[in-house]
């Protein structure tokens, strides 16, 4: 009955839903000074998970609608939400959250069909045979009533156990059918919706460590077998006690290589200020250096809905002020608009500027290091350009701190990480160069902020 109530629903508002597609479309031709503008220039999504409950407050919702474009329900589509007594299912709140982002032309990912969480108590008492024939109705059930309306979805959420063995967590669907369930979930779901991209979603496997490595192994094993896999998401819920990891970058493109696609699916980072704003920095370059990383979501629109919400790690506060972070990931995507940025009216970063000085660091007969230091003016910047032009013989072997782009011998530097500065705070990069017959030192132009 509801899935009929659905479909006439859908097209009673195809209208509509073309309008705000047509919108949005309009939107993204202009400069790109939102999330989700910048990110569709870099050829990805930037979503954000979403409680219906909050789509009635209008900046929550004004705020949705300017930055992102995708959603996530956060909670509204889960198995005790959606199905809390056998075969009887309700989808009020979750269509809430699919109308609301068709009629902003947002796509929808779907969060999730098998989890061992908030799962409706008459779920783990079942039989195995019972509880095989409940998961795939589960499964048939919610992609037949979203049928071509979800771009991903999480069929299978945190099968895993952490810690250093790699084992299968223990669950009923895994305590009772085996590690087989996966396999049948993701066949199940690929015959219920073929165009969904279906992922398997988990977290701490944001690195190389051997939780990841077992996810690794059974999407390796899925693809040479033919199991239906589409992509893994990788949730990136950071904090002191588990911080970006330094791989993070090379575990994405690992799974990439196995040929899935890759996601940054839940991501929060607690802190606040320029830390956070480089951390949000390294996990937006990392997605865009692996082409396969086809978007990323952060797990709530304001920190003070976050499930997190002491440690702040969202890109909007409670008042939905920009955040450090989040002028950050803007400009990370290539965006302008931002905090720091003279279009954006009103910015306190409207004064931005930088200085850059030139030191050589070592020398030797055929070459040498050099260094340049960036200091932020009287105000804080989300993001520096500098230029070092060599003498012509010249030429570099290596950089770190920063990312050069080349013209001639003229190297335009922008940050890797250390984007973001506090106002006369410094960072630095640093170059080798071979001298080629020239000791003449490089001239280091001027320094842009933004
Ligand atoms: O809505 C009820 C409310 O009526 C009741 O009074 C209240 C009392 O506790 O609970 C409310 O429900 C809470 C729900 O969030 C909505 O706020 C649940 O208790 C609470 O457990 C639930 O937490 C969610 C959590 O998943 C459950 O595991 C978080 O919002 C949600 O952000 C979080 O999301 C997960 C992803 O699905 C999977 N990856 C990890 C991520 C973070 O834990």
């Amino acid at each position: 009955m509801s899935m009929i109530v659905r479909r006439l629903s859908r097209a009673a508002t195809a209208g509509l839903v073309a309008a705000a597609a047509l919108t949005a479309a309009a939107h993204s031709a202009e400069a790109a000074d939102t999330l989700g503008s910048a990110a569709a220039g870099q050829g990805r999504y930037f979503g954000t998970a979403v409680a219906a409950s909050h789509l009635g407050e209008s900046d929550y919702a004004a705020t949705l609608d300017r930055e992102f474009s995708s959603v996530t329900p956060e909670n509204e589509m889960k198995w005790d939400a959606t199905e809390p007594s056998r075969g009887s299912f309700t989808f009020t709140s979750a269509d809430r959250i699919v109308d609301h982002a068709q009629s902003q032309g947002m796509d929808v990912r779907g969060h999730t069909l098998v989890w061992h969480s908030q799962l409706p108590s008459w779920v783990s008492p079942l039989g195995a045979q019972d509880l095989r024939t409940a998961m795939n109705a589960h499964i048939n059930g919610l992609m037949g009533h979203y049928k071509g309306e979800i771009h991903s979805w999480d069929v299978v959420n945190e099968a895993f156990q952490d810690g250093g063995s790699g084992a299968r967590r223990s669950s009923p669907f895994q305590d009772k059918l085996g590690d087989g369930f996966i396999e049948e979930a993701f066949r199940t779901a690929r015959a219920a919706d073929p165009a969904a991209k279906l992922c398997y979603n988990d977290y701490n496997t944001d690195g190389v460590n051997a939780k990841s490595n077992a996810v690794y192994d059974m999407v390796k094993d899925f693809k040479s077998r033919g199991v239906p896999i589409d992509c893994v998401g990788f949730q990136s819920h950071f904090n002191s006690n588990s911080p970006v990891p330094s791989d993070y970058r090379h575990n994405l493109q690992r799974f990439a290589d196995l040929g899935v696609d890759v996601q940054i699916t839940e991501l929060d980072i607690e802190g606040s200020g320029s830390a956070q704003a480089a951390d949000y920095t390294k996990v937006v370059e990392a997605c865009l250096a692996v082409s396969r990383c086809t978007g990323m979501t952060v797990w709530g629109v304001t920190d003070k809905y976050s499930w997190r919400s002491g440690g702040t790690p969202l890109l909007f506060d409670g008042d939905y002020n920009e955040k450090p972070a989040y002028g950050a990931v803007l400009s990370a995507l290539g965006g302008s608009g931002g905090p720091g940025d003279p279009g954006d009216p009103g910015d306190p970063g409207d004064g931005a500027s930088c200085t850059a000085m030139y030191t050589r660091t070592a020398d030797w007969s055929s070459g040498y290091n050099g260094q340049v230091t960036i200091t932020a003016g009287a105000e804080p910047i989300s993001s520096w350009t500098a230029t070092v032009t060599l003498p012509a013989q010249q030429s570099v072997s290596s950089l770190w701190n920063g990312t050069p782009t080349w013209s001639g011998n003229v190297m335009t530097v922008r940050p890797s990480w250390n984007g973001p500065l506090a106002a006369g705070a410094s960072t630095s990069f640093g170059f080798t160069a071979a001298k080629n017959g020239s000791d003449a030192a490089p001239t280091v132009g001027t320094c842009t902020a933004s």
